[in-house]
């Protein structure tokens, strides 16, 4: 290993956009349900395989603001599936130390899922280390509008100039709030695009897409993903030569 990639850490926080469940299916005839049965299996072993990989945060795109757009049999089969997984793995969750988080407009969620997700939350609200993100009725757009709101009425309030905003504000305002950006964003199946996933948290994020469908999705693609980005030199607008010299001078 060069002295390089030696110091170089990371990443702390993996964003997924698991993608890929229907056409997985049904390249097998399978139903697309099925599909999402399968991709609920790699959610396990995937949070497993993180913390086994030091990655304390994971945030997964479970379900898109735009995804109620599908048939309402998938639909209610997705939303069923969520309130399974809550409540089959709250007990893993607390037994691994893992913290359960939601982002997106989870008032909107249908009820059942809802409680399920909230005695989630709050049954594994005292863990520090682990971090499981879930993106629901998520909605990159909707984030910024909701950020907004909250910042009008502040100014309305006239707790806040508006020549005062500043990032921070407005980043204290987004449902991610208190949880670092992500360093890497994961897409499966062959898709190139961001769906309205992360897009204001992921400005310095690196990605990778993989052609492999999330059901198929092991440790092994995971490995390779976080391989992907040792290999790249994240600069945050300095140049090479400037992150030489502070790498040398921090050793
Ligand atoms: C991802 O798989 C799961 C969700 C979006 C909920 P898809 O259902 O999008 O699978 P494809 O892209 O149709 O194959
Ligand atoms: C993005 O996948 C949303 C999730 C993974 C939950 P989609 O399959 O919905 O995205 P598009 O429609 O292909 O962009
Ligand atoms: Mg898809």
């Amino acid at each position: 290993m060069s002295d390089k990639a030696s110091i170089k850490s990371g990443p702390d926080h993996i964003g997924i956009i698991m993608d890929g469940n229907g056409r997985w299916a049904q390249s097998q005839g399978l139903s697309r349900i099925k599909g999402h049965q399968q991709g609920v299996e790699t959610c396990r072993r995937v949070i497993e395989a993180c913390q086994e990989l030091d990655i304390h945060y994971l945030t997964l795109y479970a379900f898109s603001a735009e995804n109620w757009k599908r048939p309402e049999t998938e639909v209610n089969a997705l939303m069923e599936l969520l309130e399974l997984f809550l409540m089959r793995e709250t007990d893993t969750l607390i037994k691994h130390g893992i913290k359960l988080h939601a982002i997106g407009r989870i008032h909107e969620l249908p009820a059942k899922p809802r409680a399920a997700l909230e005695q989630a939350m709050e049954a594994t609200s005292h863990f520090k280390d682990w971090h499981l993100v879930l993106a629901l009725n998520y909605s990159s757009r909707n984030e910024i509008v909701d950020a907004t709101r909250a910042i009008v009425k502040k100014t309305i309030k006239g707790k806040l100039y508006p020549e005062d905003i500043e990032w921070e504000d407005i980043k204290g305002k987004l449902y991610t709030d208190g949880l670092p950006d992500p360093d890497l964003i994961v897409r499966t199946s062959g898709e190139n695009r961001l769906s309205n996933f992360l897009l204001m948290q992921s400005a310095y994020a690196e990605f990778y897409f993989t052609p492999t469908c999330w059901p198929d999705f092991t440790k092994a693609h995971l490995q390779e993903a976080i391989d992907s980005y040792h290999s790249r030199e994240r600069r945050f607008g300095r140049t090479g030569e400037q992150l030489d010299r502070e790498t040398s001078l921090s050793r």
